[in-house]
């Protein structure tokens, strides 16, 4: 290897592709972000096509090239990370047949629901119940709406694993993706015959399992002129988004937990053995590292809540209105906001919950709402750890990761929420392209992976608002019970 080697870290995100080169001391090289649009083509739909994330990956490297001249050339691995639980169907021809039908996608309701009447042991062998937006009740709704399609496809696919097609030929996945298909016996870490045969799937349909640092195949020469990536490099197996953050911030032993706050957001723990805890809806998946899990509480509404909530009043900046909200020096905010602009998973599983703000009056303002998107968001990571708690302890300071966790104010209306101290790492926002770069880094180098997956710098320590912690308590019980108040009236196919 050379010495100055890079490792390249490619997110295939749900709002952008990001791509993240890194060199040997773990500085950041290079970087680019490129937009992704989604598609809702009817009430609770969500998709993209796989296209988008070949164009935007080829956009993001081909920036990097130009903003750093030469920076290709250095990459000796490449690790990636996605949005988990899509589904990508290709055909004999080794095409997409169809826009992948994406995480946050809530059409395959009454599919789930007929898994887990079909297989009352679903989650406890795939680390959760069926819900929506994962990828088996998915392929049973194609199978009702769209048996040409799925008849078609030769490939069953998670969102990464077809940008790792393009780059290498290979068809794999790590095993954090595969369990977001719930198609994954967690405990052997293999695909579960049972479940894969109950969706009408073969297990040849599906990639090749493996361990997030395993290399999974190289850069071909195609792939390379269409890049200006150097041919032959590995391709490491990588790691669902979720995974991806915690190596990146270190989160590979036992207690480990942290917040992820991106488009959508997750409590994780690590945990050294596969725990199970289907009743609370928490997923026990296989972490990206070989003899590990982790058990998450997984959201759908995150940090993008407030850039809604922005974008609808008209507010033009969000982090300026987010100093604007700050500076009111308001414990609270007057109005309520339910937050489930795309229904929920943990812990409510309901993909027709929406959005609510409550308690609004004539003087109700931006910034009132903003809060109140804050708040919102907050109290969804409430009720993550509450079901976080049925199995075992929540650690009493977390760390918090991505996008939504840059802002000082958000962070402590955060920290007072859950009455805990949130730690702040340096890079922290890096998210998944970081963490996959690690496990590219750990294929090439042999090293140890407790030497290479570190807690990055302590930035800071966001603590609890004791005012603000004790009038977000006193408004919790609101906030729970405007939801099952509202439960039965949010219209249901
Ligand atoms: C995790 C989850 C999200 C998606 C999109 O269960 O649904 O993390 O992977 O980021």
């Amino acid at each position: 290897m050379a010495d100055d080697a890079c490792f390249l870290g490619v997110d295939i995100g749900t709002s952008a592709v990001k791509a993240l080169i890194v060199d040997a001391r773990e500085q950041p090289v290079a970087g680019a972000e490129v937009q992704l649009a989604t598609s809702r083509p009817a009430p609770g739909w969500s998709e993209q096509h796989p296209d988008l994330w070949w164009q935007a990956v080829r956009q993001a490297l081909s920036e990097m090239a130009v903003a750093t001249p030469g920076v290709l050339g250095r990459v000796a691995a490449i690790g990636l990370s996605g949005q988990m639980h899509g589904a990508v169907l290709v055909g004999q021809d080794n095409r997409p047949l169809r826009p992948a039908i994406l995480w946050n996608d809530g059409r395959a309701v009454a599919e789930a629901r007929a898994l887990n009447l079909s297989l009352p042991n679903l989650g406890e062998i795939a680390g959760v119940p069926a819900m929506a937006g994962f990828l088996a009740p998915k392929i049973a709704w194609l199978r009702t709406h769209e048996p040409d399609v799925l008849g078609a496809a030769t490939r069953v696919l998670l969102p990464k694993d077809w940008v790792r097609f393009l780059l290498t030929g290979e068809f794999a996945t790590d095993m954090c993706d595969a369990a977001g298909s719930l198609l994954l016996d967690e405990a052997r870490r293999q695909w579960s015959p049972l479940i894969v045969e109950a969706v009408g799937l073969q297990l040849e349909q599906l990639p090749r399992l493996l361990e997030g640092p395993d290399i999974s195949g190289r850069v071909t020469a195609a792939a390379a002129a269409a890049t200006g990536l150097p041919e032959g490099i590995p391709v490491v197996a990588g790691a669902g988004d979720a995974a991806a953050a915690g190596i990146g911030i270190g989160a590979v032993e036992e207690g480990d937990a942290f917040i992820s706050l991106g488009t959508s957001s997750q409590l994780f723990l690590t945990t050294s053995d596969y725990r199970p805890n289907p009743a609370a809806l928490v997923h026990a998946f296989a972490h990206a590292l070989p003899s590990r899990w982790f058990q998450m509480a997984a959201m759908l509404n995150g940090a993008s809540v407030m850039a809604w909530t922005a974008s609808v009043t008209g507010v033009p900046d969000l982090g300026a209105a987010l100093d604007a909200a700050a500076a009111r020096e308001r414990n609270i905010s007057p109005v309520t906001f339910l937050p489930y602009l795309q229904g929920e998973r943990t812990p409510h599983d309901d993909p027709a919950a929406r959005g609510v703000f409550f308690g609004m009056d004539g003087g109700t303002d931006s910034l009132d709402l903003l809060q109140a998107a804050v708040e919102g968001m907050a109290f969804t990571l409430v009720d993550a750890v509450a079901a976080l708690e049925t199995a075992g302890p929540v650690p009493a300071v977390l760390a918090a990761v991505g996008g939504g966790s840059r802002g000082r104010f958000v962070m402590e209306v955060v920290a007072s929420a859950l009455g805990r101290p949130i730690r702040r790492y340096t890079g922290g926002e890096r998210g998944p392209a970081f963490g996959v770069a690690r496990l590219a880094r750990l294929a090439v180098t042999g090293e140890a992976i407790k030497d290479v997956c570190v807690k990055p710098e302590l930035r800071d320590v966001v603590l609890p608002n004791a005012e603000r912690q004790a009038a977000l308590a006193a408004r919790l019980p609101l906030y729970r019970d405007l939801y099952r108040t509202l439960k039965p009236l949010f219209p249901r196919s």
